[in-house]
């Protein structure tokens, strides 16, 4: 499976690296875009150790870099997904090389969501409603937020999916998108 990860600016993406690294191992091909935000909380370094090959983002974006993933992909997830991403993505917002590429993606092809946030942003109605349309349009696949201790302090749902579960519902899409194909 060819897997984009796109990993935005929460607090949650350290456990992007440990996603990286399960699917390295499960023999996949990962490609890593961070938005610019993302690069404040883990180095892209890191995941380009664990992915083997150089990050995406708004710093290397190359001409129709945007064009290139998006066919490049077999699957799309974002994870952490941020409040303000799904906010693009339910908007149709494209300022920056990630919003680009997933508005780039072709329709047949999964996107795996993993939101992760404050308790009280997750609850927000503006969320609550922006995860909604994306659902109905029934092109996304939202991996829920488990709920614990948060890193705010806050005890309640906003924790980011464990990497285990993210990998698995895209290998799972992944099977489902290619056997729609084959059949
Ligand atoms: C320490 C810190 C932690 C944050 N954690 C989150 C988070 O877990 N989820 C979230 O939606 N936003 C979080 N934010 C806010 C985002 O970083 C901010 O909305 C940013 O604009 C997101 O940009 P991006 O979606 O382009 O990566 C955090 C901000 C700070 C300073």
């Amino acid at each position: 499976m060819k897997l984009l990860l796109c990993v935005t600016g929460g607090i949650a993406a350290y456990k992007a690296c440990e996603l990286t690294s399960l699917a390295v191992k499960a023999g996949h091909e990962v490609r890593v875009l961070m938005s610019r935000r993302a690069k404040d909380f883990v180095g892209p370094l890191s995941f380009a150790g664990l992915s083997g090959h150089p990050v995406f983002s708004d710093d290397s974006e190359q001409a129709m870099d945007h064009i290139e993933l998006a066919r490049w992909a077999e699957v799309a997830c974002v994870a952490p997904l941020t409040a303000h991403t799904l906010g693009k993505l339910a908007c149709g917002l494209c300022d920056d090389l990630l919003s680009t590429t997933l508005m780039a993606l072709p329709a047949a092809k999964p996107v795996v969501l993993g939101p992760a946030m404050n308790t009280q942003m997750w609850e927000h109605p503006v969320v609550v409603r922006n995860l909604g349309w994306l659902q109905e349009l029934g092109r996304y696949t939202i991996v829920a937020p488990v709920a614990k201790r948060l890193a705010c302090g806050d005890v309640g749902p906003g924790g980011l999916a464990e990497p285990a579960e993210l990998l698995a519902v895209c290998e799972r899409r992944f099977r489902e998108a290619t056997n729609l194909t084959l059949a």
